[in-house]
């Protein structure tokens, strides 16, 4: 159940009060390059990605969810989250302020978020992320947290009007619990 939190570091529900930070590192051309919205990102835009989950505030599923990332009750980033209908596999995606790039706080923020999905829906057997494969970054960020390259499906998803390549990842439940054991070892 949401909030998800770690020391500093807290993911829950996003709300109406994050929506100028996130309109303003939405339109940060950095953070924009591998993503899919279109530029400028409005507030009427993010408004309409909030009332996509007006009647949700917590994972669930058949159902995504917007998740903010605070660090020190400031929020710095967003996390995306869908769980399928059957909640045998789920979808994640990130994206975070620039000014906080470089910190790691991905890195901890999307464990958090794994491990609960992984804990808290028995069946649900893999997790999946995927990017534009020009976005190393983000393909080191999704490595670091356990998720393994599967492969890049061409022409597979529309992105800003384009069609485009998709870098596909995966963690499964057997992935993710083998990483857990080895870590306890170390
Ligand atoms: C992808 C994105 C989230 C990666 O940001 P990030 O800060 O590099 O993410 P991580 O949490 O993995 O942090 C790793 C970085 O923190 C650094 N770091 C600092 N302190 C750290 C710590 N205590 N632990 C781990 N890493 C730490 C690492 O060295 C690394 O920096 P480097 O790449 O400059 O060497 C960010 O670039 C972004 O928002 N991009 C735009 C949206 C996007 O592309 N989303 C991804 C779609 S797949």
């Amino acid at each position: 159940m949401l909030p998800l939190c770690d020391k500093d570091l807290t993911v829950r529900s996003l709300c109406e009060a994050d929506l100028d930070r996130l309109v303003n590192y939405r339109n940060d051309p950095e953070v924009n390059l591998f993503q899919n919205w279109d530029l400028p990102y409005t507030m009427a835009l993010a408004h309409e990605l909030l009332a996509q989950q007006a009647n949700n505030d917590d994972l669930k599923p058949g159902t995504g969810l917007q998740l903010a990332i605070d660090i020190d009750n400031e929020m710095v980033g967003d996390m995306f989250c869908h769980i399928s209908e059957d909640a045998i596999t789920a979808n994640i995606g990130f994206s975070l302020d620039r000014n906080y790039w470089g910190r790691g706080i991905i890195k901890r923020a999307a464990p958090i978020l794994i491990d609960y999905l992984f804990e808290q829906f028995q069946f649900l057997t893999v997790i999946r992320a995927s990017r534009d494969p020009g976005n190393i970054r983000g393909m080191d960020t999704l490595e670091s947290v356990g998720f393994v390259f599967d492969e890049v499906a061409p022409s597979s998803v529309v992105s800003r009007g384009h069609l485009m390549d998709d870098a596909r990842h995966s963690l499964t439940r057997y992935q993710w619990f083998d990483r857990q054991h080895r870590s306890r070892l170390d």
